[in-house]
């Protein structure tokens, strides 16, 4: 079966410093691939890579069998990654159905110009209006984005994925800065990704119950150099990986 994405011999320098270092894995279609390592290992950097924000130094990045690794970001969201970002990046001036709007637009190739054509212009809101639904913040449709919580807006970034229709979704830890009691409410919908949407999944989290309950396979990112990609349970008992957290809880 062809891989959903899949990456070789991928390396980032930055001014004589090794970010990434011949990173080579492919993820599976429908597949959920966690990535941990410590801070500054190069989880952010492999995403903004990914989502064609950087240049490689070195290495090719394909969506499927094609190459990708040339192209620029919106070239890439229209190939089918879509991501979050580890700071929250919703149009808080916005509305939330606004903010969901703008993603189906892109998705559905429409005119920007919503004056044009008031069919298509129902249409995409009702996109948006089921993006908001699945996420649960139907009720905040209309409220600004700026004036969500901090959970809800990481379900908004969800919702603006699901309505880009992107096939491969990236997350870079979805669930900074929020409270305790939200994260498992924020793991199911994140769960309804690969489930329900059937999307392909990265996550970089560094909460390891959470990696461990929703990851089908775990990358371990160390000083820019991946130490092994392999099920949880390999992973954990992967002596290596031990070694490399030592300290750490994992
Ligand atoms: N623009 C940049 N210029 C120089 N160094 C950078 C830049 N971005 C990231 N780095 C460095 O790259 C390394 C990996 O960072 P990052 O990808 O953010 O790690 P992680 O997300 O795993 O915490 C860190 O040492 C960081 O300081
Ligand atoms: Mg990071």
């Amino acid at each position: 079966m062809i891989s959903a994405l899949s990456v070789t011999d991928l390396s980032l320098d930055i001014g004589g410093a090794k970010i990434l270092d011949g990173i080579t894995l492919s993820v599976k279609p429908n597949e959920t691939l966690g990535i941990i390592g410590p801070n500054g290992a190069g989880k952010t950097s492999f995403f903004n890579l990914l989502s064609g924000i950087r240049k490689p130094s070195r290495g090719k990045i394909f969506i499927g069998d094609l190459d990708v690794t040339d192209l620029l970001p919106h070239e890439r969201a229209k190939a089918g990654i879509a991501r979050t970002f580890q700071t929250s990046s919703v149009f808080v001036n916005l509305t939330c159905l606004e903010n969901v709007r703008i993603a189906a637009q892109a998705a559905h190739g429409k005119s920007m110009n919503l004056t044009r054509n008031a069919y298509k212009f129902t249409d995409v809101v009702g996109h948006a209006h089921d993006a908001l639904a699945k996420v649960g913040l139907s009720a905040y449709a209309l409220h600004r984005a700026g004036a969500l919580s901090h959970g809800d807006k990481r379900r908004l970034e969800i919702a603006i994925v699901l309505a880009s229709k992107s096939e491969i979704v990236l997350l870079d830890e979805p669930m900074a800065g929020m409270s305790v009691e939200n994260v498992p409410e924020l793991v199911e919908i994140i769960r309804s990704l690969a489930t329900v949407h059937k999307k392909t999944v990265l996550i970089v989290e560094h909460h390891m119950e959470v990696i461990l309950g929703l990851a089908d396979r775990i990358a371990v990112l160390n000083y820019g150099e991946l130490l092994v990609c392999d099920t949880p349970q390999n992973v954990i008992k992967n002596p290596i990986v031990q070694s490399a957290y030592i300290g750490e809880a994992l």
